[in-house]
């Protein structure tokens, strides 16, 4: 423990000492140097939707076909109460009505300006010690067929012992468990289907379907408590983990990613990593044997927090100005990225919107864009809104 202990201290000490490593930390970590460029550069005009059901919607998938957003929202107070993440682990401070999932019509506009919306509720899952309540993070979804869609979910439940007490999740960190729903298009309630859960799921944020019951998580930390998860800003400890469907086993890569923000799933099948800590977004591919190999990077000048694809394939990116783990002292930037050569591995980044004052975003976690009438969401797990852009014509 001790040697452990003074080996990351020796590495922080080295660090500093690179002049290349001093670099990026000024540019990228505290953002020197980056003026940034106002909203009003940028051909989007944007509003928010202000309602509290759209509070803290940390992650967020568009069906471009059936024209629903679906987002995973928590209330703000409630994400800075239970966070596994970031160490706050006061379950009795989530909100009241929990985290739910929101369906959001977004071709049915409302006369105030909102749009058609529910929450959608869920059959109890996995009988288990603990409330039944959904505690959301990072999301994706299968499409099933017409009419059924999948939900892949991050469950990070409180701790429970097997009478039905609430544990201290200061000491033991949160059950985080992978939930998996039914749910028929525009319908109320969702249905449960299954639940995943493994010792190697210790601090999971984020999930990409993979087909059959093969799925990636990203654990955005390297322990769900302790001393070396206070170091992971430091000195890395995310990390990836594939769970095969025919063997039905987990494996994990190595602890290296620094803290992974919201991953995605490319359409070459290849999966795209962002940091919040440095600029890199480290793609991965999967080899034969399930394990990961890192095959690309693409060095985007600030931290990102969340990619998205759209129903073309491109990859939306939304990044920090700076290293800021909730968001509120940096201002956001949206991204487009575009794979240009498949055999190089090539990609063309286009900055298309920025918001340096935070008039309309700040702390985003997500972007999605809709190809059909390429309006961009932006929501945020503590933005108090979903923000809505549209392009100027
Ligand atoms: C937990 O959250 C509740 C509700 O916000 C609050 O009343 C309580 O003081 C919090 N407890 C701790 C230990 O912070
Ligand atoms: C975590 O969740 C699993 C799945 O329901 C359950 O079997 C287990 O008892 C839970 N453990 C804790 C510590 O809450």
């Amino acid at each position: 423990m001790t040697s452990l202990r003074y080996s990351a201290i020796a590495a922080v000490v080295l660090a500093f000492c690179y002049p290349w490593w001093l670099k990026d930390l000024l540019l990228v970590k505290f953002g020197i140097r980056r003026l940034g460029e106002p909203i009003e550069n940028f051909p989007y005009k944007c509003r928010n939707l202000k309602h509290g059901q759209l509070e803290g919607c940390g992650d967020m998938w568009l069906d471009e076909r059936t024209r629903v957003l679906y987002a995973a929202c928590a209330g703000i107070q409630g994400r800075e109460e239970w966070n596994p993440s970031l160490s706050r682990f006061n379950a009795s401070g989530r909100r009241p009505s929990r985290s739910e999932l929101t369906a959001i019509y977004i071709d049915e506009p409302r006369k105030d300006g909102l749009f058609k919306m529910h929450r959608i509720q869920q059959t109890r899952y996995e009988s288990g010690p603990g409330d039944g309540d959904l505690d959301l993070a990072g999301f994706d979804v299968e499409i099933v067929d017409l009419s059924t869609i999948r939900f892949w979910l991050i469950n990070q439940r409180p701790p429970y012992d097997s009478d039905g007490k609430l544990l201290d999740a200061s000491k033991v960190g949160a059950n985080t468990t992978i939930e998996v729903y039914d749910y028929k298009n525009r319908e109320k309630m969702m249905t449960y289907t299954a639940t995943g859960k493994s010792s190697a799921l210790h601090s999971p944020n984020k999930i990409a379907w993979m087909g059959g019951n093969s799925f990636v998580v990203s654990n955005d930390r390297s322990a769900k408590v302790g001393w070396r998860k206070k170091l992971d800003p430091l000195l890395g400890g995310g990390s990836l983990v594939y769970h095969d469907d025919w063997s039905n086993s987990y494996k994990t890569t190595p602890k290296r990613i620094p803290i992974p923000g919201n991953m995605v799933r490319g359409q070459d099948d290849r999966i795209y990593v962002p940091s919040l800590i440095d600029d890199k977004i480290r793609i991965f591919q999967l080899e034969q044997s399930g394990s990961f190999k890192q095959v690309h990077v693409i060095k985007m000048g600030m931290p990102i927090a969340g990619l998205s694809t759209d129903s073309m394939g491109i990859i939306w990116a939304v990044g920090r100005s700076k290293v800021d783990l909730v968001g509120g002292s940096s201002f956001s930037s949206v991204f487009k990225i575009e794979k240009i050569e498949e055999e190089w591995i090539k990609y063309k980044v286009d900055k298309v919107l920025e918001d340096k004052e935070a008039k309309f975003v700040r702390g985003a976690t997500v972007v999605r864009h809709d190809a059909k009438t390429e309006r961009i969401f932006i929501g945020g797990a503590f933005m108090p809104f979903i923000t809505v852009c549209d392009l100027r014509k």
